[in-house]
């Protein structure tokens, strides 16, 4: 029943990594908290999955001590079955690793999901959707790369909007209504409702829209509201 009420909201993903203000972290949180956003997407980088390094354990545990919106941890990081460990995986976070990321995916999800946190699969703009048919039913959600990991601030892969209705057609088609899509990469104000009309649901949220130069962060996520009406 959860599940499904949210579903039919929108949810918003800040991407932590995009802030500059670290020393502010309590301030911004409060204004997160009062716009109603449903969780945090805080990126984890080895430097060989993909070629960055990001968010640490110590990051991920200070970023629980200074808020209480559930975490929406992206690992970007190779055999992740054998880091989750590290990270003191809460229940109800999110938790998405990467199909291309391990041998043993439906292994890595079921663990996950012991913790009590919702697992996600995730795919890189080149992964075909045929790598998780066989996985449908061990997640919560999908989330879809818009672009390649690694870095903000870049462009979107054109290709993966046709990808969005794809997948959510394959999720309807095989009885996973339940499942959401979430999008991360050049979530702007302008591609937001598109991926929203292709069947996105929820929205990893950086330098493209609520942390971007223009505006506070109360600003953007209104308009990042009102660019969902359109
Ligand atoms: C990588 C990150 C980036 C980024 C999103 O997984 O999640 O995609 O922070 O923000 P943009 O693309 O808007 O800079
Ligand atoms: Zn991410």
């Amino acid at each position: 029943m959860l599940e499904v009420e949210r579903f039919e909201k929108i949810m918003i993903a800040p991407s932590i990594m995009c802030i500059s203000e670290w020393h502010d972290t309590k301030n911004i949180f409060r204004q997160l908290k009062e716009n109603g956003i449903a969780m945090i997407h805080a990126d984890v980088m080895d430097g060989k999955f993909v070629p960055n390094l990001m968010l640490g354990t110590e990051s991920i545990k200070h970023l629980r001590e200074v808020t209480d919106i559930p975490l929406d941890i992206h690992m970007m990081v190779e055999k992740p079955e054998e880091k989750l460990d590290w990270f003191d995986i809460q229940p109800g976070e999110y938790v998405s690793v990467h199909a291309e990321s391990t041998r043993h995916l439906q292994r890595t999800l079921a663990k996950i999901a012991d913790y009590g946190a919702h697992p996600m699969v995730a795919l890189n703009p080149a992964t075909p959707l045929c790598m998780l048919e066989d996985v449908l039913d061990d997640v919560s959600g999908v989330l879809l790369m818009t672009v390649n990991p690694g870095f903000a601030g870049q462009k979107l892969v054109p290709q993966t909007l046709g990808k969005i209705t794809r997948l959510r057609e394959l999720l309807d088609k095989t009885g996973h209504e339940e499942v959401f899509i979430e999008v991360d990469g050049n979530v702007s104000f302008e591609n937001a409702p598109k991926m929203y009309h292709a069947g996105a649901r929820a929205f990893v949220c950086g330098t493209s829209s609520i942390f971007g130069k223009n505006g506070s962060i109360e600003e953007n996520i209104a308009k990042f509201k009102k660019s969902m009406e359109e």
